[in-house]
């Protein structure tokens, strides 16, 4: 791969955040995020949908640029940086179509018969709510596009499905990325987020994790960015494990080389594990690292993180080794603006954030700001992570509450769940 001087960081969550923590352990080049947040340093004023001014400044400052979420790479910035012979890490526009259309990926799996929820594509209300009346089984109805977290409707009954219909075709509240929606059978098991690191070729599986996507404790409420994860889930067991990467990881990589489309970035394979059959099936591809599966799996990572990226790029990880995991359990919990993923306000000042960090836990911000006293104010609706690690699940997750609870931007203003990992422990009893 070409030298280069610094490294840039595209995105503002927790995940980027993380990233740019395990970077800095990593090596001593400099690391700017762009937009970044409070918590970062050395942040830029550049939009990580801005992908010309990203570029100028890439280029300006001979960088490795390393995108963390899926918009810019929706958008094409891989091709445009490659077309420019920079190096930048992250999938092509094709390469996140898995992402970018839920339509692409399930004719995709049908295809390459990897196991997913039976599903059909519409386009019209009509025809999709006589579906969905003549059906047996409860659905989720998905939008297309990219809808941050929130184009998906898992359903009870007909007329939940009914009403889901309704808003994306009538009310058209997800304009563009609501034009064709998929309708799936609803799978009942437990979740499992399987990411891996790819060069077009070869697969290099990270530590499995557990995201936590409803709002309310119990998995209740709307489906959110994620409020918390945990790493390694006991549900991946090593023999799940090579069963995801040979039914799924696998075939995945494959069929997108039969279409002419190298994959190299991290693949996110969204998981059910159906209750009694304990089969994987796939309810959704993502193109990066999740948020906040990012901030549970890194700091348990005892190998270098840039290396693993430079071989990706190079289309070397075949010879690499496997990745080194502490023997370590991971919890990350999201505190959020009370009031998310609906209406929040922003711009509290954020106390508590002084606590003395030891090599246990730490902060990664997501929707912050500093303020031009040095302040850390709110200014998303997901604002931070506290991840902490312990010899056991139960220790890291009360290592985090703990620091949570020194946390505050104001009386009853801060919300987060109360069971982030209680299902690890549950599984592993
Ligand atoms: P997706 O963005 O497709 O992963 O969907 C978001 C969330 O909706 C998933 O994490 C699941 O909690 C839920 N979900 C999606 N598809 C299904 C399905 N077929 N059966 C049950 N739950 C689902
Ligand atoms: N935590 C789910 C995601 O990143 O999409």
């Amino acid at each position: 791969m070409k030298q280069y001087d610094n490294i840039l960081i595209v995105g503002s969550g927790g995940r980027e955040h993380s990233i740019g923590w395990k970077l800095s352990n990593d090596t001593k080049k400099k690391v700017f995020f762009a937009p970044g947040n409070g918590g970062t340093e050395k942040n830029v004023e550049i939009d990580s949908d801005d992908i010309m001014k990203l570029f100028e400044f890439a280029k300006k400052n001979n960088s490795f640029t390393i995108v963390g979420p899926e918009k810019p790479l929706s958008l094409g910035i891989v091709d445009i940086f490659e077309e420019g012979q920079l190096p930048i890490f992250g999938p092509n526009r094709n390469a996140s179509r898995l992402e970018s259309s839920k339509v692409f990926a399930k004719l995709f799996m049908r295809n390459m018969g990897i196991q997913t929820a039976s599903f059909s594509i519409f386009s019209d209300p009509n025809s999709a709510i006589k579906h969905v009346h003549s059906s047996s089984k409860n659905v989720v109805v998905k939008v297309d596009g990219l809808a941050a977290g929130k184009g998906v409707f898992v359903c009870d009954n007909g007329n939940e499905a009914t009403e889901a219909i309704y808003k994306i075709f009538v009310n058209n509240e997800f304009t563009n990325s609501g034009n064709k929606i998929v309708i799936e059978e609803r799978i009942y098991g437990d979740e499992a987020s399987f990411i891996a690191l790819c060069d077009g070729r070869s697969i290099i599986p990270l530590a499995s994790s557990q995201d936590h996507k409803n709002i309310l404790d119990g998995d209740k409420g709307p489906n959110t960015g994620g409020m918390g994860s945990y790493s390694p889930t006991p549900l991946v067991t090593e023999n799940l494990s090579n069963k995801i990467m040979d039914k799924i990881m696998q075939p995945t990589i494959k069929g997108l080389n039969d279409l002419g489309i190298k994959f190299k970035g991290f693949l996110y394979a969204g998981l059910m594990i159906e209750r009694g059959s304990n089969e994987p099936y796939v309810l959704e591809f993502n193109v990066r690292m999740g948020d906040p599966e990012c901030q549970s799996i890194l700091p348990r990572m005892d190998s270098n993180l840039l290396q693993y990226l430079e071989a990706a790029m190079d289309e070397k990880l075949e010879s690499m080794p496997p990745i080194k995991w502490k023997d370590k359990h991971s919890v990350s919990i999201v505190m959020a603006s009370k009031g998310y993923p609906g209406k929040y306000q922003s711009g509290k000042v954020i106390h508590g954030l002084e606590f003395n960090p030891d090599d246990c836990t730490c902060v990664f911000h997501s929707g912050t700001k500093k303020n031009s006293r040095g302040e850390i104010l709110t200014n998303g609706g997901r604002v931070l992570s506290v991840t902490s690690l312990g010899d056991t699940l139960e220790g890291a997750k009360n290592r985090s509450y703990s620091v949570v609870s020194q946390i505050h931007w104001g009386e009853n203003e801060e919300y987060y769940r109360n069971d982030i990992a209680l299902k690890g422990i549950k599984y592993a009893i």
